[in-house]
């Protein structure tokens, strides 16, 4: 098989739980505060090498003991580090409050902004030529983005594009994309002026909208489909997303129809909102497989 390559960001997670949220000028307590691994992109890359797909990372982290840890565990998840560098810059951080059984995040990318053109190691372009899926976020600089998704077209190589946090992008660029994973708050940053309908014929096989509890929207050429998520009581839902585009990677990976790849996203999901942090629950095929609604017809030999 060849390769599958996230380029995206790498986080520490500073987690507090409360059950308030302070108005400007005001002071409140909270309840705990946990750290935990994050960044999207490290995200996707661990919910792909969980299920075994042995994953590159390309990214940055900073000369620190965050970024220490950061690579430590992405050598547990067998995942190949020979294109995350280390910069002068912090690692960066994300800061969540969960509150309300959500989450609300505010990242600081630090290190991830040094994911540049002109940071990236030569030899980072033919990692991308002979991957067969590259997998971006938008946790690194746009114009990184922009460059990749350009050098995948030329190369004919599948691009996924999770578009999160939003941030618009050019529908010339939106036509080379393989797949574009938006949530609705996302979709309406990158489509504006269209319907949520409208969007999704717009862009059959390619745009997945994905929905939390409600399920993930596709349009086949002919209908637009739902289909639903699993009804979990999730313990957090931090990195939902994440697992469900690594999940659906891999499957689309080995060869799942698009419907089948978004159910086996939306299993992985439901299973890792039962554990805590974005990483906490991520699932092994092991795992995926003792679950009543994995599906016998999914064969990943
Ligand atoms: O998608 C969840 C992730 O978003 C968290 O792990 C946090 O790092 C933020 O980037
Ligand atoms: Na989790």
């Amino acid at each position: 098989m060849k390769n599958v390559t996230v380029v995206g960001s790498l986080a520490i997670d500073n987690i507090i739980s409360t059950g308030v949220i302070p108005n400007s000028g005001e002071t409140v307590f909270g309840t705990s505060f946990d750290t935990a691994f994050g960044g999207k992109g490290a995200n996707q890359t661990v919910a792909l090498g969980r299920l075994g797909a042995r994953p590159f990372m390309v990214g940055a982290v900073g000369n620190d003991s965050n970024g220490k840890a950061i690579i430590e565990n992405l050598k547990k998840n067998q995942i190949n580090l020979d294109f995350v560098g280390t910069v002068p810059q912090a690692t960066g951080t994300a800061h969540i409050i969960l509150y309300d059984d959500d989450n609300r995040i505010i990242v600081v990318p630090s290190a991830n902004n040094e994911v540049t053109l002109d940071n990236l190691k030569d030899d980072f372009w033919s990692l991308l030529k002979d991957s067969e899926l590259v997998i971006l976020q938008n946790e690194i600089p746009q114009v990184t983005n922009e460059a990749i998704i350009n050098y995948c077209y030329e190369h004919h190589v599948n691009v996924l594009l999770n578009p999160a946090p939003a941030r618009k992008i050019s529908e010339e660029l939106i036509e080379k994309i393989t797949y574009l994973t938006p949530n609705e708050h996302e979709l309406s940053i990158l489509f504006p002026h269209l319907t949520r309908e409208a969007a999704l014929a717009k862009y059959p096989q390619k745009l997945v909208v994905t929905l939390g509890s409600k399920g993930v929207y596709f349009h086949d050429g002919k209908h637009e489909i739902l289909v639903p998520a699993f009804k979990v009581k999730p313990t957090d839902t931090t990195g939902a997303g994440d697992t469900f585009n690594g999940a659906f990677a891999y499957a689309i990976l080995k060869h799942l129809d698009l419907k089948n790849a978004i159910k086996f996203g939306n299993l992985a999901a439901s299973i890792s909102v039962q554990g805590f942090g974005a990483q906490g629950g991520m699932p092994t095929l092991e795992k995926m497989k003792e679950s009543e609604f994995y599906e016998k017809t999914w064969h990943f030999e």
